[in-house]
């Protein structure tokens, strides 16, 4: 039997609707009230910096980045990263995050950060924020809360409250 292959594209506008649901599936209801969440509630991701993992033509995983601030330094929010189960332990979480994370750097971002496990998100170069350099705006375990720098020594002196970056107008 032929696998077919998988593909990771730029977000759509008609890809909403499923990413959506894959929350729902992944995430449940109680999605609303993580800290993450509302932050990109706020804010809004940027389609340009979010990506769709597709098997043929079945979307079957997604990332997205949301532009924020630690203190007064403009970074990024990594989030949510989703893969359908059928589809996980094949590399396209992986796949999906480094795709993003090269995209962001290309445009000139120079920090991203999320909250997540650091043994996974390790393998795309995030580090533990040591306690009190950064805080998100709502309860968050301090040990799950990530930084990637995509310019070496970015992090360095940064400090302060996380917040969505709000959209003009
Ligand atoms: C986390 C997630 C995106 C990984 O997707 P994936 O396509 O399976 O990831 P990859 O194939 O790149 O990597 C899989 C590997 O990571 C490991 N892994 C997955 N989640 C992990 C975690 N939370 N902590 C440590 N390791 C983890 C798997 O065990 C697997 O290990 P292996 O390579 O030794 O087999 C997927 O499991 C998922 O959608 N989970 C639910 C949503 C979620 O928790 N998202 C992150 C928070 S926003």
């Amino acid at each position: 039997m032929t696998e077919l292959a998988l593909t990771i594209l730029p977000e759509a506008p008609a890809d909403a609707d499923a990413i959506e649901r894959l929350y729902e599936r992944t995430f449940g209801p109680g999605r609303y009230a993580r800290t993450a969440f509302r932050i990109r509630e706020g804010a809004g991701h940027l389609v340009e910096l979010s990506f769709t993992a597709r098997i043929g033509t079945l979307l079957v995983g997604s990332v997205r980045l949301t532009p924020i601030r630690i203190g007064e330094i403009p970074a990024l929010l990594l989030g949510p990263l989703t893969v359908e189960p059928p589809f996980r332990r094949r590399g396209i979480g992986l796949a999906l995050m480094k795709r993003a994370l090269a995209e962001a750097k290309r445009k000139g971002h120079r920090l991203v950060v999320l909250v997540g496990d650091e043994p996974y998100y390790a393998r795309a170069g995030f580090r533990g924020i040591p306690k009190g350099q950064a805080r998100m705006p709502g309860p968050v375990d301090p040990d799950r809360l990530l930084v990637a720098e995509l310019a070496e020594g970015a992090f360095a002196g940064v400090s302060g409250p996380i917040r969505a970056e709000w959209k003009a107008g």
